[in-house]
Order: C-alpha cells, then structure tokens, then sequence
C-alpha cells in the first residue's frame, strides 16, 4: 500500500543513538513523508461526493495535524483542547462531537470555525437550542444516531449496541420532531461513527449505504434538506496479520459504484478518519533491558512499556514488532537472550499487564537489542497513561524530507 521506505531513516536514528549515548533507547519515531503520502492516497482515492476529516483524537501531535492540514478538508475534534490545537495551525473547518460536552466546550465551538456539532442526546439538544438562542445564532448540527442493528464484527462498537454515544435510532424520529421546532439549531445531517478497527471493507461498505438508506428516508420523512451523512472513522489496522490490510481499493470502488448510484441525490458524505491514517507513520522503538526465563516463558523486558503505548495492553493483543540487532557488547559479563524460541515482551512498570507482546516467536534476541513496534502511529502516546511510576518519556522523533525536525 505505500511505497516510502521506512526503515532506513529509523536504521540511522538507531545508530546514531547507540553511538552517541548509553541511555537505553525509548522514542517514538514518525515519518511525516510516509504520513503525508498516505494521506494523499487517500484523499485521491475517494470519489467526489466524500470529504475527509482527520480525527485528531488518533494522534494530536501538532507536527502530524500541520502535515495532513492541507491535504484534508477538515478536522473532527472532541474537545476544546483539540479545538485550540486546530485553531493554532489551521483554517480549515472542525467537526464538534463527544458523548460529554460541557458548556465552555459548546461556547468555544460556536466562536470558532466549527462547521457542525454534533446531537448525541435529546439533552444535547436542548442545551444547544439554549445556547444557541443566547447567542442569536442558528446552530448547524449533525444528529448522531446509534443505529438498531449490529454493523460490523469489530471488537469495539459504539453503535448497534447499547453504549454512551448517539441517540438510539428508535428514537430519531421524535429527536428530529424536536429539533424541527427549534429556532435555533438546524438540522444538517446525521453522524454514524459505529465501531473501531474494522477490516472488513465489505462490511464497511455494507454500513455506508445503510446510513445512505436511513438518511434519505429522514429526508424525505421530515422534509429536511439533503442531510450530510457522517460515516465517522472505524477504518482498521490489520495489528494481527499486517501483510493482510483492509483492503482499501475495495472500499473505495465501492463508494465511487455508491457515488454514481445515488448521483441524482446530490449527498456529501463526512469520514473521519484516524486511525488508518495515523497508525503506520509511527513507530515506538524500545530497548530491551533484560532477557530471561521465568516458569518455563522467556521475557524480555523493555525500557518502556503500555505507560507509553497502551494499545496492546489495553486489547490484550501481540503489537506487531520487529527485533533490530545491535551486536555490540561492552560489558564484563554474558549477555542474555533467546534464539528460536517464543518470548512475551513486558515493559518497565510494576505490573503484569504491562505486555506488548504475548508469546510470540522470535529468531533472536538479546539484552540490548531494539524492538520496533510498527503501526504506533495512532492510539498509541496519547492513549498512554505516561506518568505511572515516573519514568522519563521516550523521545518523539519527527522525520520530514528524510532531516530531523
Ligand atoms: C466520532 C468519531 N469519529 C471518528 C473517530 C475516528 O475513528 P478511527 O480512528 O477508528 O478512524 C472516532 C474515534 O473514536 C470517533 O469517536
């Protein structure tokens, strides 16, 4: 899927690191040249009737967000704190949606370039009417549905399913009645995000003409303008079989096949992507501390962990990872390793369930070796719960045009 060779330039950082100090290595490594290629395949694969947001919540680095800013045509924020990320670098218009949205957070999004905010309850709604009528203004919104039936197999599901997001799609009807009688909020459309880490293109397909399908009917039900459909995020990183990715050429014939069939409706159709977007550019590299045997299980223990990337704890997955050999060894006394056999990867903090990596096969390794954990891109830092037990925070690496930033 890309093409940008990226080991080389984490081959040189290594390198140099290793030379230059003795401090076990701990970065976060991200290749803003394979990031903005990336986002540019994206952009150019999707057909005319799409508009691509970023959602910051995958990785809010600013050096990420100024490089996918003017590919883009949007950012989705769930906070203020993302707003004020947005706004220090940006233009472009913002989404505003979130299960818990606090009175500041509303005010701030109807002083910025918040294009709509998103309904997620009938108390949403009236707090927004409020506001909005504070304000002497028309608030623009997207109705977030949680739709009636399951839409995917992904392990997490915020729709289908009973959950803290949207309004349960039985009641949209009486939302929208509501929302009609309001002076001050507009109804502009309807928000779907429904699940996470989905790789199944089809399914992905199958649930974008199904918000098409509801769409349309509210349309024509309540006499509403053509509705933007929000089709939200929920693109996956294939973490278990890399070499097997969603299949993305799939997904984007089949929403150019969705464009022209439903080309006489004129619809604008949101994604908010994340995840797929960010995940690849990034990679966590870790030094291992110690190798060892403990109840018949070999470990290997980093210098770092899930207070750093949290992703694999928090699924109880194998993080995909790579074993980088350093051969040199200085000091007095042997060095312990494994060859050929499996090994569970543990991070530096008090606990069992600091696991990056559960049993898996390695040709080798040894103390002081690196790990490199791939797709760390999204989810992975700001997820992390980096203070417990105060260790020091890895370095965060950007490289552009293949210098250091
Ligand atoms: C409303 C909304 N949109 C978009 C996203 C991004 O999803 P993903 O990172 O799976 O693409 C999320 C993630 O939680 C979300 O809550």
């Amino acid at each position: 899927m890309i093409t940008i060779e990226k080991k080389a330039t984490i081959d040189d950082y290594i390198k140099q690191c290793k030379t230059e100090s003795d401090e076990p290595l701990c970065a976060y490594f991200y290749n803003l040249d394979l990031l903005e290629e990336h986002a540019k395949t994206i952009k150019q694969s999707l057909p005319v009737f799409c508009r691509l947001y970023y959602a910051v919540k995958a990785n809010p680095e600013k050096e990420i967000l100024k490089t996918l800013e003017p590919i883009v045509d949007g950012f989705d924020v769930a906070s203020q704190g993302e707003m004020e990320k947005i706004k220090s670098i940006s233009n472009k218009p913002m989404l505003f949606g979130g299960p818990g949205k606090k009175k500041k957070e509303l005010e701030a999004a109807m002083d910025s370039n918040v294009e709509l905010v998103n309904v997620e309850s009938f108390h949403d709604l009236y707090r927004m009417e409020e506001l909005a009528k504070l304000q002497q203004i028309k608030l623009p919104v997207l109705i977030r549905v949680n739709l009636s039936e399951n839409v995917s197999e992904s392990h997490i599901r915020m729709s289908g399913v009973p959950s803290q997001f949207g309004v349960d799609e039985r009641d949209i009807p009486q939302l929208i009645t509501e929302a009609l009688q309001s002076d001050h909020v507009e109804i502009r459309g309807f928000h779907f995000h429904a699940m996470s880490n989905n790789l199944d293109a089809e399914a992905h397909l199958h649930f974008v003409e199904s918000c098409i399908q509801k769409s349309l009917r509210w349309k024509e039900e309540y006499q509403l303008n053509t509705p933007i459909i929000d089709i939200g995020g929920g693109i996956g990183i294939n973490y278990w079989d890399p070499a097997s990715p969603f299949d993305w050429a799939h997904f984007t014939d089949g929403m150019h096949r969705l464009n022209e069939a439903y080309s006489k409706e004129d619809l604008t159709l949101f994604l908010e992507i994340g995840r797929y977007m960010a995940a690849e550019c990034g990679t966590y590299v870790s030094e291992v501390l110690d190798v060892k045997k403990n109840h018949g299980k070999n470990y290997a223990v980093l210098r770092g962990g899930s207070h750093h990337l949290r992703l694999p704890a928090a699924w109880k997955i194998s993080h995909p990872f790579q074993v980088y050999s350093i051969d040199e060894w200085n000091e007095p006394f042997s060095r312990p390793g494994i060859e050929g056999e499996n090994v569970t990867i543990a991070g530096e903090l008090c606990t069992p369930n600091d696991v990056l990596v559960r049993d898996e096969f390695v040709e080798s390794v040894r103390a002081r070796d690196v790990i490199l954990f791939h797709y760390a891109g999204a989810y992975g830092w700001t997820i992390s719960h980096h203070d417990f037990l105060s260790h020091p925070h890895p370095q965060q690496v950007f490289v552009k045009n293949g210098e250091y930033m």
